[in-house]
């Protein structure tokens, strides 16, 4: 029987699953329960972070974990609306809430009769922003260097700051030797990944392929926000992305790439285009010679220099605000 989430039992640690299962799931809503559950374990770890509304993008990440840890292992997703990586007049409020229904799919998937993957323990941590900030307003603040003011950053100049500071918290709540990181937040996984390599933490960062929907439209808790006819508008995201691809598979330059994916962009109704860029995946250099404020780098062709691009986009359909992106070979 699944914990009723929003009236966490009073135990430290609450059972999700039924009393006969060899490997219940818990549910710990505190530091102090988190704690409780993970005492002892010594299992192989991972963990998903995510902020719920789980969708399919999201069991992408937990059976990648699942697969990491084991039948012996143990899985940990975390469920926290990061109100740090939220600036004011964004959807912090409007930003869809549904624990209850998260942690029955998961235990379901991971736990569970029918459920296809097999873990030795699922440990879902969903605190509040008290049990994540106890202190209020964090004294000390995790910089996310010059990746951070780019693209996304500059739209959003405190979004990765208040990421790194709940990641770099979860890691160190959760011990994990696997974190998992979806491919859709590119700019994200470049952060964190440097943040891990930086800062010296033994965790290893595996990064997950993007879940499109059959018509190509990638997996994000935002698109619950589109209306139908919005939703048909988005798809010039995916189409976008087809048309640098299609570009780089016939060798054109980076910068030609980048504009075969700008003029289909700009081409489709209803899409307000924030960025069109092609950056190197992990440093975030231009390389297609856009502006666009990135640091330049080469366009790939150089030996030594990387021979994939990421073509990432940004763009409002009505008044939500959608992101893609893909790799994209580099001729030599
Ligand atoms: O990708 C997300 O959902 C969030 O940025 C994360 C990593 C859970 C941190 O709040």
């Amino acid at each position: 029987r699944a914990a009723r989430a929003g009236a966490p039992p009073r135990s430290s640690v609450s059972a999700m699953t039924g009393t006969a299962a060899p490997s219940p799931a818990l549910l710990a809503r505190t530091r102090a329960e988190l704690a409780a559950a993970l005492e002892g374990d010594t299992a192989p770890r991972a963990v998903v972070m995510t902020m719920g509304a789980l969708h399919q993008g999201h069991f992408d990440l937990v059976a990648e974990a699942a697969r990491r840890v084991g039948e012996a292992g143990t899985v940990v997703v975390t469920i926290f609306v990061n109100p740090l990586q939220f600036a004011p007049g964004e959807d912090l409020d409007a930003y869809p809430r549904t624990l209850e229904a998260d942690v029955a799919r998961l235990t379901r998937a991971l736990t569970g009769e029918g459920g296809s993957l097999r873990v030795g323990r699922l440990v879902v941590f969903a605190p509040t922003p008290e049990v994540m900030y106890p202190g209020g307003e964090p004294q000390v603040r995790i910089d996310p260097g010059p990746i951070a003011t780019v693209l996304e950053g500059r739209t959003r100049p405190t979004h990765f700051g208040g990421v790194c500071q709940v990641v770099l918290a979860l890691m160190h709540l959760t011990s994990p030797r696997w974190a998992l990181f979806g491919r859709k937040d590119a700019q994200q996984l470049a952060i964190v990944s440097a943040m891990v390599r930086d800062l010296a933490m033994p965790i290893e960062i595996v990064p997950v392929d993007i879940r499109r929907e059959p018509d190509g439209l990638a997996m994000s808790s935002r698109n619950a926000y589109l209306s139908p006819e919005q939703r048909q508008q988005a798809l010039a995201l995916s189409a976008a992305l087809e048309a640098g691809r299609v570009a780089a598979a016939a060798g054109a330059s980076a910068a030609r790439i980048r504009e075969a994916a700008l003029a289909h962009l700009e081409a489709a109704p209803g899409v307000e285009i924030d960025y069109v860029a092609l950056v190197d995946p992990e440093t975030f250099v231009d390389l297609s010679g856009a502006g666009l404020g990135l640091p330049e780098g080469a366009d790939g062709r150089g030996s030594g220099e990387p021979h994939q691009g990421l073509l990432a986009l940004a763009a409002r359909v009505g008044s939500t605000r959608l992101i893609d992106n893909t790799l994209v070979p580099l001729a030599r």
